[in-house]
């Protein structure tokens, strides 16, 4: 948009440029010729006064001051001179040539000393090249004593105008030269504000909340866009943040009569004690009640996870592995599992404090649930540069590439899964690592099972 902005507005000045400067062109050398004209026409007739008196008495021929001048006036301006006699005959000139020389074929003298003053332009044999010339009468009262001629090449006119057509070019040039600067200054005024403004959405667009545009620079209309955004995107959070509280404090809530309700159930088996059926259904009551108690505080971990106001800190992942794998071992133990870890020393991570323990939980449940008695389940670290890569690896029967998509939607669970999951858990691993910048993936691994797949960033 820039570029074209900056194309318009060059374009129209060049445009106004040319439209206005070319006939200008034209004009100014009509001008330098109409000039010379004049000049010439003035300095004839002053000429003409001068060798009055002498073409009347018949001695131009022999007055020295007359052919003096002439030469003085022909030498400073660069012009030819010719004074001819009432019979068109040559007396005095700028060129010796002009003397006793007859110019009755010349129209210019014909029509001078029949008392008309003439001006035109003629190619001229003797010079080889076009003349611009003024012929004038040389008047004693009413007689006409002689003519005056002053011829100048025309190549005189078109360097006087070709200078003029310059300077007017250099003109354009710089008013060419500033528009473009304006143009820029202004192209740049507009746009750079609105690419602020739209970097500002796309912060917004990829989550950032806290998010806000600048609306205190550019022209009026953008600082009300950007107002508008800002007033938008605080609205927006403020949503946000309502949804989030209310989800948070709805599973605390939630949580004080659940666990009254176990306590009842639990007080209700020991009175039944002996009916095998109500037991039975009771036992079943249990298992709901367990499964929504994980549920709550699944989504109050979200809810925690979701709370991006606290910022990545740097963590220990080699530790954390080590820590969490013996944690797991006598559960694995008993379902005749072997964790094992692999990892180097001292890898260091970015996470928000506490997430790597619940993402690494998170992972090795989901694995360990699926992993038959005398499997492996591997937990490795593999470190970069930049990243660092967690892998969860298990020997289950693995997913196929539509549930491994699926799998970090919220309450998703796959259709042969353990009834005790609330479908947070891979939900929790996404938005603890988003929330260190890191992204969480399933992958097939060669054993047949799942290799889950976790990028941290490095510090
Ligand atoms: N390692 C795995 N092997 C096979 N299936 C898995 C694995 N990890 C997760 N899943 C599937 O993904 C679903 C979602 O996992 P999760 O979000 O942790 O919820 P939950 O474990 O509570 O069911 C699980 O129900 C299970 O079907
Ligand atoms: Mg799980």
């Amino acid at each position: 948009m820039r570029n074209r902005l900056l194309l318009v507005l060059v374009g129209v000045v060049a445009l106004v440029l040319a439209v206005h400067d070319i006939p200008l062109a034209g004009h100014l050398e009509r001008v330098e010729r109409d000039r010379l004209n004049t000049r010439l026409e003035r300095d004839a007739f002053v000429l003409a006064g001068r060798a009055e008196k002498a073409l009347d008495d018949g001695t131009a021929v022999l007055d020295p001051s007359l052919t003096a001048l002439v030469s003085r006036y022909s030498f400073e301006e660069d012009v030819r001179v010719a004074i001819v006699d009432a019979q068109a005959t040559g007396v005095v000139g700028s060129d010796e040539s002009v003397l006793g020389e007859d110019f009755s074929n010349r129209p210019e003298f014909t029509e001078a000393l029949a008392g008309r003053p003439t001006t035109g332009e003629r190619p001229s044999a003797t010079l080889g090249e076009a003349l611009f010339f003024v012929a004038v009468p040389v008047l004693s009262g009413d007689e006409v004593v002689g003519a005056v001629r002053l011829s100048a090449p025309e190549r005189v006119v078109s360097e006087q105008a070709a200078d003029n057509v310059r300077g007017l070019l250099t003109v354009a040039l710089i008013s060419l030269l500033i528009a473009v600067a304006v143009a820029v200054i202004f192209a740049l005024s507009i746009t750079r504000p609105i690419s602020r403004l739209q970097k500002a959405t796309d912060q917004l667009a990829a989550g950032d909340l806290s998010t806000r545009a600048n609306d205190a620079d550019g022209p009026p209309e953008i600082r009300a866009l950007a107002g508008s955004f800002n007033s938008m995107a605080g609205r927006l959070g403020q949503l946000v943040d309502r949804q989030r509280a209310f989800a948070g404090t709805a599973s605390h809530q939630l949580r004080t009569p659940l666990t009254a309700l176990r306590l009842r159930l639990e007080q209700l088996a020991q009175q039944i004690d002996g009916d095998g059926d109500a037991t039975h259904t009771l036992d079943e009551a249990l298992v709901e009640t367990d499964r929504l108690h994980r549920m709550i505080e699944g989504l109050l971990a979200l809810t925690r996870a979701e709370d991006t106001a606290v910022g990545p800190v740097e963590v220990d992942l080699s530790a954390v592995v080590k820590h969490r794998a013996d944690h797991w071992a006598p559960l694995a133990d008993e379902r005749s599992v072997e964790i094992e870890p692999s990892t180097p020393d001292g890898v260091r991570v970015l996470a928000v404090a506490g997430a790597v323990e619940q993402i690494i939980d998170n992972l090795v449940d989901n694995a360990l649930e699926v992993s038959p008695p005398g499997a492996k389940l591997q937990i490795s670290v593999k470190a970069g540069t930049h990243v660092v890569e967690l892998h969860v690896i298990d020997e289950g029967p693995g997913m196929s590439a539509t549930d491994r998509a699926r799998a970090f939607d919220r309450f998703w669970r796959g259709s042969g899964s353990a009834t005790g999951g609330s479908g947070l858990g891979l939900a929790i691993v996404q938005q603890l690592v988003a929330a260190g910048d890191g992204t969480a993936e399933l992958h097939p691994s060669p054993t047949g099972g799942i290799d889950a797949v976790v990028c941290f960033r490095a510090p």
